[in-house]
């Protein structure tokens, strides 16, 4: 549906809240004969820097029809995930592009990933209708939202199964799709075929345990250590991860020497996942044998990835980057939704959990300052580090 200009704007509180009338919308399927309260709310920034500092909440009235080619979208839950701060920050090859709203503000809306459910739909779209789910295909749509326009070709219809929730739909376009390709386009796997990755508590990671369970692989799974360790383990474990391990126990010579010989069978290890870096990820690379790849995909120890020489001379190891966003763009519209079915197929067969997660839902009753507030506060926790769980945002648009 689509709501035109002769909408009332009336002050509750401080912020504003934008009244319609039933007879103001245009191609509801139905509408209650009391007014509606919508808030549209963006979480913005001017500025680069620390999340807990430049973000902050925006008020938005509702955006004009979408035109031609373009819907017009309500985001329903979008997460915050490791490579959003650093956009925030500056320092991410991908940038948004500033937005004006609010009173013709220009700001950078955030958030990179997203489900949204679409509104409307503007002339000459096909293949899309009220009520779909959609996911961002365009890097930094600025999910973290409530409604916004985009065009048809820049999302992707997410198919529907039961099982699927909207907390794997906000997380369905980034993570999964990266554990799923990176266990895929690299080394030539067989079952029973060993994986290790580390940060595998990461949402990456818990992905990356489930889909190579799938598979029939077996993984190791490298973590911090802490003190709820053996209630980690038990969780990752229940995902279907082989083993896990901490970084300190890399350590043990011993311990290298059965994973080398007994449980890899004198094989060695051929696929190995790093999302640290640092020495850590050096120590893992002992676990490789012959002909291995060691794909890097993140780097939150922040420190460079050094190997040994070695490795490459007589093992012949091969270091790569994967990056999904790469990925989405040297791929066809087919090969997206493709990857798309497979993946909602592994969720409607029970074999895609969601990750770890909360909700961090933001009433339509709280001021922008409020809002900004708990937003702010969320990264000031997270930035703490071992948060846990990824968080999703969530805009009660309407009350
Ligand atoms: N290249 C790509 O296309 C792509 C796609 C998706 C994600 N990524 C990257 O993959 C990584 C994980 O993303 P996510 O969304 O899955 O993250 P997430 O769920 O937020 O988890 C973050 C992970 O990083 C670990 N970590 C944080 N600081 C660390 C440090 N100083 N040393 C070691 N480990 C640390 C955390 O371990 P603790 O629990 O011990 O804190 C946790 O396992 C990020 O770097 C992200 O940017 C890359």
């Amino acid at each position: 549906m689509s709501f035109t200009s002769n909408m009332r704007l009336r002050l509750v509180g401080l912020r504003p809240v934008i009244v319609l009338r039933p007879r103001q919308c245009i191609g509801c399927r139905s509408i209650s004969a009391s007014s509606i309260r919508r808030v549209n709310r963006a979480v913005v920034y001017t500025e680069n820097g620390d999340p807990s500092q430049v973000l902050s909440a925006l008020t938005y009235d509702d955006l004009p029809p979408p035109p031609r080619d373009t819907l017009n979208i309500k985001f329903l839950l979008a997460p915050i995930n490791p490579a959003d701060i650093n956009v925030i920050q500056g320092v991410y090859p991908a940038k948004p592009s500033l937005t004006s709203l609010g009173e013709g503000r220009s700001v950078f809306v955030g958030g990179n990933e997203g489900l949204a459910e679409v509104v409307h739909v503007g002339d000459g779209v096909s293949g899309l209708s009220s009520g779909d789910w959609v996911v961002m295909t365009k890097p930094q749509a600025g999910t973290w939202s409530s409604s916004s326009n985009v065009r048809s070709e820049d999302v992707l219809k997410l198919p529907r199964a039961d099982a699927l929730t909207e907390v794997h739909g906000a997380t369905m376009t980034v993570n999964p799709p990266t554990a799923y390709n990176m266990l895929h386009d690299f080394a030539k796997l067989k079952k029973n075929d060993w994986v290790v990755q580390n940060g595998a508590n990461s949402a990456v990671g818990q992905s990356v345990i489930q889909i190579a369970a799938a598979r029939g692989l077996k993984t190791l799974n490298l973590v911090r250590s802490r003190p709820d360790l053996e209630d980690l383990t038990r969780k990752l474990k229940a995902l279907g991860g082989t083993e896990v391990l901490t970084y300190d126990d890399l350590a043990d010579r011993a311990l290298i020497k059965t994973i080398m010989n007994d449980w890899t069978g004198g094989k060695g290890i051929r696929l190995g996942l790093n999302c640290v870096s640092g020495k850590d990820t050096s120590a893992m690379a002992r676990l490789f044998g012959s002909n291995a790849y060691l794909v890097s995909y993140g780097a939150m120890s922040k420190e460079p990835l050094s190997l040994p020489t070695s490795l490459f001379i007589f093992k012949n190891l091969t270091s790569v980057g994967f990056w999904q966003s790469r990925w989405y763009k040297t791929h066809t519209r087919q090969d997206k939704e493709n990857l798309m079915e497979t993946l909602v197929d592994l969720v409607a067969q029970g074999k895609l959990k969601e990750p770890e997660h909360e909700i961090l839902s933001i009433s339509a009753h709280d001021s922008d300052e409020v809002a900004g507030g708990k937003i702010r506060d969320i990264f000031t926790k997270m930035s703490a580090g071992q948060y846990g769980k990824k968080v999703l945002l969530k805009f009660e648009s309407a009350k």
